[in-house]
C-alpha cells in the first residue's frame, strides 16, 4: 500500500519549482495538497494571491502527481487539517528547514510522533519562486 503524502501551500503562479516539488512528493505515494485560502494568504502575506483559490485549484487538479486537493479550512491552525487527514508524511520544501515550520503548522515533534507522522523536507529548487516571478514582471 502506498503512503499518503500531505503538503500545505499556496501554489500561486505555478512554476517549475512547484512542479519539481510535487513530482518528488508523488515518488513517495499519493499526494494531497491542502491549498491555502485567499483570505488566509491575504492575512499572512498582506495581499491576496495573484491567482484566486479556484484558479490555483483548477491548475493543480490537472497535475498527474496530485491525487487530492482540499482547502486549508483551518487556516492558521493547519495542524487541525493534518489531524483530520492523518497522512503518513507531511512534506514541505527545504526552504522551510531554515524557518520554524513547526510554528507555522501549529504542531511540534511530539505531536507528530504521537500520530506516527513523519515530517520530510524536499530539496528546494533554487532560482525560482512566486516572489521571484513577481519581481521579474516588474522588469
Ligand atoms: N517550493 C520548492 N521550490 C521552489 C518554490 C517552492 O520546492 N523553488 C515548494 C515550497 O517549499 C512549498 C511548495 O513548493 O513546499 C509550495 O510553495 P509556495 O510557498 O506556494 O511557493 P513559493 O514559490 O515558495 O512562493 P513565495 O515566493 O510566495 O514564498
Amino acid at each position: 500500500m502506498g503512503l499518503n503524502i500531505f503538503t500545505a501551500g499556496t501554489f500561486d503562479l505555478i512554476h517549475s519549482g512547484h512542479v519539481n516539488f510535487l513530482r518528488e512528493c508523488a515518488q513517495l505515494g499519493d499526494v494531497t495538497v491542502v491549498l491555502n485560502t485567499d483570505e488566509f494568504i491575504e492575512r499572512y502575506k498582506g495581499k491576496p494571491p495573484v491567482m484566486s483559490y479556484d484558479e490555483r485549484f483548477q491548475i493543480l487538479s490537472e497535475f498527474r502527481c496530485v491525487k487530492n486537493i482540499f482547502p486549508n479550512w483551518a487556516n492558521e491552525n493547519c495542524a487541525a487539517v493534518v489531524d483530520d487527514l492523518r497522512p503518513d508524511i507531511v512534506a514541505i520544501g527545504s526552504d522551510w528547514a531554515k524557518k520554524d515550520y513547526y510554528k507555522q503548522m501549529g504542531f511540534d515533534q511530539n505531536w507528530l510522533d504521537e500520530r506516527n507522522i513523519k515530517l520530510l523536507y524536499i530539496p528546494y529548487t533554487q532560482g525560482i519562486s512566486t516572489t521571484d516571478i513577481k519581481r521579474r514582471l516588474q522588469g
